[in-house]
């Protein structure tokens, strides 16, 4: 299996979190590519079985520019889109928490619930991402 994981992080979270789910999907014998939203150049993603993409939430429950970009570049909605993403619970409570991921989620209509990290996914929510992905590919490895 091949996967594309397509992240954007400022001050780390997302990335952490992107290099997770990599290492996770690494174990289970897949190959992974990452991509850095808005550093690296343009991805085939039709090339993939399997399409991450991580974000953060902006002001308001915003969806990051790039990301915003990175969704035109691939110029079409791919099935198999899994979506995470970081937030923080301070800004705005339950309402705003990783709004983005719940947009990118609707817009993909994506077969998976998004994964939602506070901050840091090391320590106590390492398991949130484990589960997830453990979903996720249970999911992928029946359809195929
Ligand atoms: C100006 C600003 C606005 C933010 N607004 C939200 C928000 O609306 N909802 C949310 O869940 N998190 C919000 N956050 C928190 C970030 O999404 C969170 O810190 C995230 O983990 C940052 O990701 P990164 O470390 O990958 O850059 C905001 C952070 C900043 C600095």
């Amino acid at each position: 299996m091949k996967a594309l994981i397509a992240y954007l992080s400022y001050s780390g979270n997302t990335k952490e979190t992107a290099e997770m789910v990599a290492d996770y999907l690494s174990a289970d014998g897949a190959v992974t590519d990452m991509h850095r939203i808005g550093i690296d150049p343009p991805v085939d993603a039709s090339a993939y079985d399997l399409i991450f993409i991580g974000t953060f939430t902006w002001e308001m429950g915003a969806t990051p520019d790039e990301v915003k970009e990175f969704v035109l570049e691939v110029g079409y909605k791919p099935a198999n889109v899994a979506v995470f993403g970081t937030g923080d619970t301070q800004f705005g409570g339950d309402e705003l928490y990783c709004l983005a991921v719940d947009k990118l989620v609707t817009f993909y209509q994506s077969r998976w619930d998004g994964l939602k990290i506070e901050q840091s996914p090391r320590g106590s929510q390492e398991f949130m991402v484990k589960n997830w992905l453990e979903g996720v590919l249970h999911d992928v490895k029946s359809l195929t």
